[in-house]
């Protein structure tokens, strides 16, 4: 049976969208497919990677198993909206001194729980980063470098080790 589409009204790294669509499709499918906003990636689609993470209203979600109609109306913050002016963000350019990264899939996700974590809690303790990041997985294993990415980002300057 073919679901009812529907005008779903987003606002998405601070831009209006109104867009019909079904409202049984996830906010990944609809980021990624209608909105062409990539960053944000397929892993489990089982809601236990995090390499689909997005911010609602600040909060990080898995959109893989986030239904669109649940983001109407609230702030949907991509990986594709954290550059200011030209800028990388502070957390993107972390994870890049760092060297934060290997294959990239986890990237976006884990730079969004990142900037979510830091935005509640500026000055995490090691143990608040492991707790708050426990649901984004790094399939190529790169945690100590993104440990070192948000300390650095908190302010601490213990970057690019390996
Ligand atoms: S793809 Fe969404 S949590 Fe894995
Ligand atoms: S860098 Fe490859 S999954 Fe994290």
């Amino acid at each position: 049976m073919l679901a009812m589409s529907r005008v779903i009204e987003l606002i998405v790294n601070g831009a209006h969208r109104a867009l019909e669509t079904e409202a049984n499709r996830t906010l990944l499918q609809v980021l990624r497919e209608d909105l062409d906003l990539t960053g944000c990636k397929y892993g489990c689609g089982e809601g236990r990677c995090g390499a689909c993470t997005v911010l609602l209203d600040g909060q990080p979600v898995r959109s893989c198993v986030t239904r669109v109609s649940a983001a109407a109306g609230k702030q949907i913050r991509t990986i594709e909206g954290l550059e200011q002016h030209g800028r990388l963000h502070p957390v993107q350019e972390a994870f890049l001194k760092a060297d934060a990264m290997q294959c990239g899939f986890c990237t976006a996700g884990m730079i969004l729980s990142s900037v979510a974590l830091l935005e509640e809690s500026p000055h995490p303790t090691d143990a608040d980063i492991v707790e708050f990041m426990r649901g984004n997985i790094c399939r190529c294993g790169t945690y100590a470098r993104i440990m070192n990415a948000v300390r650095l980002a908190a302010g601490e300057t213990k970057g690019g080790g390996r």
